[in-house]
C-alpha cells in the first residue's frame, strides 16, 4: 500500500519525501507539453507538478484536461525548476472524471482572470479558484482560533436556539417560520407547530445572558437571520455571529475583552495563514486601486500596533460638528445629538480622522436596544460599538440592565413584550449581577482580514435579498 498525502503535507516536508513513493489526488489546474500536470487539492494555495512518463497512451493523454480529477502514484524528486523544491514523477495515473474542454471554457475554472461577480454566479465551483480557496482556508482558521481563544480563557460554548419567539434587537424584520398553509384564512397561530408565532433568531444574546448568570463566562457562535432589505456590501440576510456574555463584567472590562480578542484573532491569522494572506495581498496590489504596496498585510499590522481609540458618542458628535465647521465638509445626514451614526460618519471617524479602530460608547438610549444598562444621566446607555477601517461597525455590545425595575421600564418604553420575555426579566430576580457582552459579525471580520470589498465573497453561499441560490 502506498500512503496518501495531501499536497500541503508533501510540499511542507519536501526533503523528507525525496525518492519515496507516494499517492496524491487532486484537480488539474494546467497541462503543458503533454507531460507536466499542475495539480491542486485545496489543502494549500500551492500546486504540485506531476511529470508524466514520455510514452503515455494517447487515449489517456486526451483525457488529461483542466478541471479533471485524478489520482497519481509516483516518486518524489527534487525539482529541476526553480519554482518548487519537489515534484512528482508519475508511475501510475487514474482519471476519476475527465472534464470536457468545451464546458471548462465557459466556467470559472478556465485559468484566466474572472471577476468576483462571475465567481459568485458559479458559487458551487468557486472553491476551486485560488482566491476563494484562500478566503475559505482563512475563514476556517478564524473560526478555529475564536474557539481556541474562548476555550483557553475559561468560556463555555453555548448553543442557543435558532427558532425563537422574540426579536432581541427590537429593530428590523425577522424571518417567520411556520408549518401552516398561509393561504388558508384566517391564520390561527394556536394551530401552528409551536402553538405560537415563531421566527429565525437575530441573536442568541438573551439566552446567553441567562446562561452567563450561572456559568459565568459563555459564548455563542452560530448563524443568525435578519430580513432587512439592506442590499449592501456589508449585509447578509444569514450571517454568523459570535456572542460572548460575561457575568460580573462592567462595560470597561467588556471593551478590553473585545479589543484583546480581536487582536488575538488577527495575530493568529498572521501567524497561521501567511501563505494565503500573501496571495490575497498580491491580488489587491495587482488590482492597482491600492496605491500602497502590501496593503493588506500593513492594514492587519496596524490593528496590532496601537490601542483602539475610545471615545464617547457625545464626544463623537462634538468632533464631527467641529470638523464640519472647521474643514468645510458637509455630511449628508446632519450632525445632531441623538441621531444614529451613518456610514459616512463612521468612515470619517475611522478612515479619515483617527486612522485606527475606534470604540464609541455611551450611546443615546433611544437608538439602542432595550437591554442596555441605563446611565445616571437618564439619556445614554452603556453601549459600545467597534468601528473598523473600511468596514464600519464590526462589533456591537453593551453592559446589560441588571436592575429589574429599570429593565421593566425600558421594556415598556421600547414596546418590548414582557410576557414573551418573562423568563429574561425573571433572571433579574434570582441573584442578578452586572454583566456584559458583545456580538462580533463573523463575516465582516473575515471580510476585513481578507480585504474583500463585498461580504458575499467571504461566505460559501451568501443569502441576500432576492438571492438564495445554491
Ligand atoms: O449590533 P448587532 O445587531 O448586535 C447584536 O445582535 C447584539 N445582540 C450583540 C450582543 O451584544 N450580544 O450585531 C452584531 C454584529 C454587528 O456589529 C455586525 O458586525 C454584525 O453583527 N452584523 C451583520 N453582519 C452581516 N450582515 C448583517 N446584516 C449584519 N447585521 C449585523
Ligand atoms: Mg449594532
Amino acid at each position: 500500500m502506498v500512503r496518501k498525502y495531501s499536497i500541503k503535507e508533501l510540499l511542507n516536508k519536501g526533503t523528507l519525501f525525496i525518492n519515496k513513493k507516494v499517492l496524491v489526488e487532486g484537480w488539474i489546474r494546467s497541462f503543458r507539453y503533454s507531460i507536466f500536470i499542475i495539480l491542486n487539492d485545496g489543502s494549500t494555495i500551492k500546486n504540485i507538478q506531476i511529470i508524466l512518463p514520455k510514452k503515455l497512451d494517447k487515449r489517456i493523454i486526451k483525457k488529461i484536461t483542466i478541471g479533471s480529477s485524478i489520482r497519481v502514484i509516483g516518486i518524489v524528486k527534487k525539482s529541476i525548476g526553480t519554482k518548487q523544491y519537489i515534484e512528482l514523477q508519475s508511475l501510475d495515473i487514474t482519471i476519476y472524471e475527465s472534464v470536457d474542454s468545451k464546458i471548462i471554457q465557459k466556467s470559472i475554472l478556465q485559468p484566466k482572470k474572472h471577476s468576483l461577480k462571475k465567481l459568485r454566479e458559479q458559487a458551487h465551483l468557486r472553491f476551486r479558484t485560488n482566491i476563494f480557496g484562500c478566503i475559505m482556508r482563512i475563514r476556517h482558521n478564524i473560526a478555529f482560533c475564536i474557539h481556541k481563544y474562548f476555550h483557553e480563557n475559561g468560556f463555555f460554548y453555548l448553543h442557543t436556539p435558532i427558532i425563537t419567539t422574540s426579536n432581541c434587537e427590537g429593530t428590523g424584520k425577522m424571518f417567520q417560520i411556520t408549518t401552516m398553509d398561509l393561504k388558508k384564512e384566517p391564520i390561527d397561530y394556536e394551530k401552528d407547530f409551536f402553538k405560537c408565532k415563531t421566527y429565525l433568531s437575530v441573536s442568541g444574546q438573551l439566552e446567553a445572558e441567562s446562561a452567563s448568570l450561572g456559568l459565568g463566562k459563555v459564548y455563542t457562535f452560530g448563524p443568525v437571520f435578519r430580513a432587512e432589505n439592506s442590499n449592501t456590501s456589508r449585509h447578509l440576510s444569514e450571517f454568523w455571529m459570535i456572542e460572548p456574555e460575561i457575568a460580573f463584567y462592567h462595560l470597561e472590562e467588556n471593551i478590553n475583552l473585545a479589543e484583546t480578542f480581536l487582536k488575538f484573532i488577527i495575530r493568529y491569522i498572521i501567524e497561521n495563514s501567511m501563505e494565503d494572506l500573501v496571495f490575497l495581498n498580491q491580488c489587491l496590489d495587482n488590482k492597482g486601486n491600492q496605491k500602497k504596496k502590501n496593503f493588506l498585510l500593513e492594514k492587519l499590522e496596524l490593528i496590532l500596533k496601537f490601542s483602539f481609540k475610545k471615545i464617547s458618542y457625545t464626544e463623537v458628535i462634538k468632533l464631527l460638528d467641529q470638523e464640519e465647521k472647521k474643514k468645510n465638509i458637509k455630511f449628508l445626514h446632519p450632525i445632531i445629538w441623538g441621531m444614529d451614526l451613518q456610514s459616512e460618519h463612521e468612515q470619517y471617524l475611522v478612515d479619515k480622522y483617527f486612522k485606527i479602530p475606534v470604540i464609541v460608547f455611551d450611546y443615546p438610549c433611544n437608538i439602542k436596544a432595550f437591554y442596555m444598562r441605563m446611565n445616571n444621566d437618564g439619556k445614554t446607555v452603556r453601549a459600545m460599538d467597534i468601528l473598523f477601517p473600511g468596514i464600519g461597525e464590526i462589533l456591537g455590545g453593551s453592559q446589560r440592565e441588571e436592575r429589574y425595575d429599570i429593565l421593566l421600564q425600558r421594556m415598556k418604553d421600547t414596546n418590548t413584550d414582557k410576557n414573551k420575555l418573562w423568563w429574561y426579566l425573571d433572571t433579574r430576580r434570582f441573584g442578578s449581577v452586572p454583566h456584559s457582552g458583545f456580538g462580533l459579525g463573523f463575516d465582516r471580520l473575515v471580510q476585513f482580514i481578507t480585504g474583500m470589498n463585498n461580504i458575499r465573497d467571504v461566505i460559501p453561499f451568501p443569502r441576500t435579498p432576492n438571492n438564495a441560490e445554491f
